[in-house]
């Protein structure tokens, strides 16, 4: 028996005097980039997300003497992050992960630099989670499927907002469109779509909180509500399956969240207007807001409409930042 465990046991590395078994050397550094995402994609709350091409956040992580984990700096977030390891959702779902593989052993260090902005419903902490994840997964050599990281990116949303839900990080870890089936077992499904589909994405400048986006949403619905609900989501995935544009823009529309959303974000109706005369397919709530998304059928009317939606924010003297993007297949990446 005491063979056994002595078998078991990994070797050490006498540089480093640590646990050599997929342990990288102490200064090995990686960078990596995750996507921002738009979660809900208007009728599917909760369940269905798209990543983008940018923006995104990076975090460089290096391998230390001292196991444990420190987070150095983070810039682009205006001090509203927190440095300490245990309340940091970056360094939380990596010390999941590192316990899950019996890795605690381990010094990091990490740098988060935010290239989005915060509260802003593109996903902007599950981007900087799912960095952190796929840094310390290719620091470990780790070669097990990406969507094993997917739990640990979930701890760490339940950290930022109180719920641990999948639609930004699955997209942000798997790339592309996706749908999370079921949460209980998950059940994460990578659909397909139509390969012009383009994004126009604006963030008016105003904060709005996905913890407290979520408190204000009804908890219980009516029949007639629902069956509205479940036909446009079912609309919709097969408008991706079928590459039919039209009917992915006449499903997009949602009867449960956006109606009481809505009301946080400045204007809401009025842009919505706006980007569907200038020749948006559909338009609508990205995540739980306040930035608000129209999928086109070209990258020039995407321009056109963040143009336009700028235009009318700056007439509200509300400042806004916009982006226009293909869905991005690739999600996260080794810099
Ligand atoms: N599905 C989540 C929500 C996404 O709408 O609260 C948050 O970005």
């Amino acid at each position: 028996m005491e063979q056994e465990i002595e078998a078991a046991m990994p070797v050490q590395d006498t540089i480093n005097d640590r646990p050599a078994h997929n342990l990288p050397p102490v200064g090995t550094q990686i960078r990596v980039f995750a996507p921002a995402t738009v979660a809900n994609v208007v009728c599917g709350f909760d369940v269905l997300g798209f990543a983008v091409n940018e923006p995104g956040d990076e975090v460089i992580m290096r391998v230390t003497e001292t196991p444990g984990i420190t987070i150095s700096k983070i810039t682009g977030d205006n001090g509203r992050l927190p440095l300490a390891p245990e309340k940091n959702t970056v360094s939380v779902s990596v010390q999941a992960y590192l316990e899950s593989i019996g890795r605690t052993d381990i010094g990091l260090d990490i740098e988060l630099h935010k290239k989005m902005p915060i509260g802003s419903g593109l996903g902007s902490s599950s981007a900087s989670t799912v960095a952190g994840l796929f840094a310390i997964k290719n620091l470990m050599g780790d070669d097990t499927d990406v969507a094993k990281l997917l739990p640990f990116a979930m701890k760490g949303e339940e950290m930022a907002c109180g719920h641990g839900h999948a639609d930004n990080v699955a997209p942000a870890l798997l790339g592309g469109f996706v749908l999370i089936r079921s949460y209980e077992p998950l059940d994460v499904i990578r659909l397909p779509h139509p390969k012009d589909l383009h994004c126009a994405i604006v963030f008016p400048d105003v904060d709005v909180p996905t913890r407290e986006a979520r408190q204000i949403i009804r908890t219980k619905i009516n029949m007639k509500d629902a069956v509205t609900q479940w036909g446009n989501i079912a609309g919709l995935v097969s408008g991706l399956y079928t590459q039919d544009i039209d009917l992915i823009g006449r499903s997009m529309q949602d009867v449960l969240v956006e109606p009481v959303r809505s009301i946080l974000i400045p204007d809401f109706y009025k842009m919505r207007e706006l980007a569907m005369e200038a020749g948006a397919v559909s338009f609508g709530i990205s995540g739980s807001g306040p930035s608000v998304f129209a999928f086109t059928r070209d990258e020039e009317t995407a321009k056109r409409i963040n143009q336009i939606l700028q235009q009318h924010l700056t007439s509200l003297k509300i400042n806004s930042y916009a982006y226009t993007s293909t869905i991005n297949d690739a999600g996260p990446r080794v810099l």
